[in-house]
């Protein structure tokens, strides 16, 4: 089957499933930002993503977006290298236009999974995966907290300057990886004519930029916040 077996065939796959994901960070954000103007709200939200049966369900369609988004890029990835075998190092010098970020999806996409990790291990792993199991409170730093209190692990972890730059280098890579990304999907599903092209990268810039600051925003509020 091409869509499985040809390249374009994969990087359609790759196209798909990376705009599923932009959606999700697009809501996810969202949903962040609302913990800035109200704790409570934030909790109803946490609450309402916690162990129910349609929380797991979009966990589980989102974790299979990731594992085929990965797995095609690594797929993607080798066939490259494989085709242009030993010549791969022998041209080192970027052609002009081609941007930096084009250049290294794969590396940027892989400390963006590295950092996905840590977060699940904060986030996730205390909060949805704890609740399914059982547990209605975790302790962490000798504290209790619920595990639909999302507004108060984030205010826990935030408060640690270690974890806010490790963050914000964690935005500093999404932020390449999207700039790229976006347009690069939109133009494989075929929204490829010059003057649209152009539009989606300027569209592409200001989508990656607004992700990126607004999840530094929240992270940076409540680290300013636990200084008070
Ligand atoms: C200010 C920054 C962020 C905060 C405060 C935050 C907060 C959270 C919280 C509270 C959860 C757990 C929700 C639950 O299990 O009920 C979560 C899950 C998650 N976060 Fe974040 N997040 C942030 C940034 C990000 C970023 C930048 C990404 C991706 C690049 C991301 C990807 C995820 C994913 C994939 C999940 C699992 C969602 C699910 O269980 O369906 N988060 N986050």
């Amino acid at each position: 089957m091409w869509l499985l077996n040809s390249s374009i065939g994969k990087k359609l796959i790759m196209s798909i499933s990376g705009l599923f994901l932009i959606l999700f960070l697009l809501f996810h954000l969202t949903m962040n930002v609302a913990a800035v103007f109200s704790e409570e709200a934030y909790n109803v939200i946490c609450s309402f993503l916690g162990s129910n049966w349609y929380a797991v369900a979009g966990t589980g369609v989102l974790a299979a977006g990731f594992l085929i988004h990965i797995g095609y890029s690594i797929l993607l990835t080798l066939e490259n290298r494989k085709a242009r075998g030993n010549d791969r190092y022998a041209v080192n010098a970027r052609p002009k236009n081609v941007e930096w970020a084009s250049q290294n999806m794969f590396v940027l996409g892989l400390i963006v999974v590295c950092f996905i990790v840590l977060h699940f291990s904060q986030f996730w792993y205390h909060m949805m995966f704890a609740e399914l199991i059982g547990h209605h409170e975790v302790e962490l730093g000798g504290q209790a907290i619920g595990t639909t209190d999302g507004a108060a692990f984030i205010k826990y972890y935030f408060s640690n300057i270690v974890v806010v730059i490790l963050y914000l280098v964690w935005y500093v890579a999404l932020w390449f990886h999207l700039t790229h990304g976006f347009w690069s999907a939109l133009q494989t599903i075929g929204w490829n004519n010059t003057i649209w092209l152009n539009r989606w990268k300027i569209i592409a810039n200001i989508f990656a930029t607004v992700i990126a600051l607004g999840f530094a925003f929240v992270t940076i509020f409540f680290y300013l916040k636990s200084l008070c």
